[in-house]
């Protein structure tokens, strides 16, 4: 008899609040895969089922689009990885759900720095909840390489024309990138923070004043950017960043531009940083930090089983456990300012130094190819026309300095 009223109690409190949840996603490569797993575990074991809608490729725009398409049809996810001033549309439309109440109890208002916590809101409330702060602005080097050829890795954009030439004669790839117009304007990002610095960087991208866009500085970006091209390799049309880091890992390529879930790539192939792999700012933006938050967005539902399986999820994600576990995996560093890095490596300790000495220089960036500046129409268009000047000689540079200048202004219409 104690048995059953045991389990029956049991039962009830499991149903009462045991629902599932569908969350879309596009977190699918080896280190992702290993940090998402572990948010669907924490998940189960409180009793909620996760339902997993993953769709991979080009750092979410497949995702986006197909989220799009779900909500003409009337047929939203629970949950989906949105980030950025998308946000604000998402809750401008009243898709979102409010998150006031998990903010307040868990106390994000001081947890997070006002750059970010701005980002999470819609009309003055919390409608996303952040996972962490990647550094966009990451150089990835193969140590062996650079032990090999007798070079150092390169910290201004002078130094790397020079070592890549040295690497290129020796006979490995000195540039991994893959040719998606995403990957490419990722290493655009960097250039365009070297070369701008941050003020200006945000007066273009975040700003979008037209002088600063048609400036000399702009320009001299483009064609650094273009001068790139030649120390990539003949197979990077449509790789994706994934398996271009394993040209790193593998000792094929030298050095990848890329934001630091690339380290999520390393780590799960168990490297250690420092011996297996270097981390180092991307050339040229030593004391800058560009920052791209995930974040998650909760649709309303009124069905009460879905809605406690949401808050469950939401408030998960702040938790200082969660927070650790995932970003030890993902390559980012926990969004909460409170916590203590000493058991995290190396890279994400740069990181955080990083981020906090360029908040306190006025040296953050929102990362405009990581959705963080504009919106994702206006970021398409920038990809397009950076990608062709990227992969065409014939595009002058006068004719992307206005389109890129009209792409970036479209975020205003
Ligand atoms: C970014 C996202 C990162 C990472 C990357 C590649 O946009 O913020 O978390 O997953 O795409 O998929």
């Amino acid at each position: 008899m104690k048995c059953l009223a045991a389990s029956l109690v049991l039962a009830t409190s499991l149903s009462s609040h045991a629902g599932d949840v569908e969350v879309l996603h596009w977190w699918t490569s080896g280190g992702e895969a290993r940090s998402v797993d572990s948010l669907k575990q924490m998940m189960n074991e409180k009793g909620h089922e996760w339902r997993d809608f993953a769709v991979p490729g080009r750092a979410g725009e497949s995702a986006i689009n197909t989220l799009r398409i779900r909500a003409l049809s009337g047929n939203l996810p629970d949950a989906a990885q949105i980030k950025g001033p998308d946000i604000k549309d998402w809750g401008n439309f009243g898709f979102l759900t409010n998150l006031d109440r998990i903010a307040q109890e868990q106390g994000w208002d001081s947890l997070l720095p006002k750059r970010i916590s701005d980002i999470l809101k819609a009309n003055g409330h919390y409608v996303a909840v952040p996972f962490n702060i990647h550094r966009v602005n990451w150089l990835w080097a193969n140590p062996d390489i650079f032990k090999d050829v007798g070079v150092a890795v390169p910290t201004t954009l002078d130094e790397f024309f020079i070592v890549a030439e040295k690497i290129k004669k020796a006979g490995y790839i000195p540039l991994a990138l893959g040719e998606e117009p995403w990957q490419e304007a990722t290493l655009f990002d960097s250039i365009a923070l070297a070369t701008l610095g941050a003020a200006d960087y945000r007066r273009a991208f975040v700003k979008q004043d037209s002088d600063t866009l048609s400036s000399d500085k702009m320009r001299e970006a483009l064609v650094t950017f273009r001068k790139m091209k030649a120390f990539t390799d003949d197979d990077a049309p449509g790789r994706n960043w994934s398996d271009t880091t394993s040209l790193v890992i593998e000792g094929k390529a030298a050095m990848q531009v890329m934001g630091d879930w690339a380290k999520g790539e390393f780590a799960a192939k168990g490297k250690i940083p420092g011996r297996d792999f270097i981390c180092v700012p991307a050339p040229g933006t030593q004391h800058q930090f560009a920052f791209n938050i995930d974040s998650f967005v909760f649709f309303k539902s009124s069905d009460k089983r879905k809605v406690d399986s949401q808050e469950a999820l939401a408030t998960l994600i702040m938790t200082p456990n969660f927070q650790r576990i995932f970003n030890k995996d993902k390559g980012s560093i926990p969004v909460r300012l409170d916590m203590n890095l000493s058991d995290f490596d190396s890279c994400a300790q740069n990181s955080f130094n990083a981020f906090t000495r360029a908040a306190a220089s006025d040296k953050l960036v929102p990362s405009f190819s990581h959705d963080m500046a504009v919106g994702r129409a206006s970021q398409r268009a920038m990809f397009d026309v950076l990608s062709q000047f990227f992969n065409n000689n014939d595009q002058s540079i006068d004719e992307t300095l206005r389109q890129l200048r009209a792409a970036v202004m479209a975020a205003n219409l």
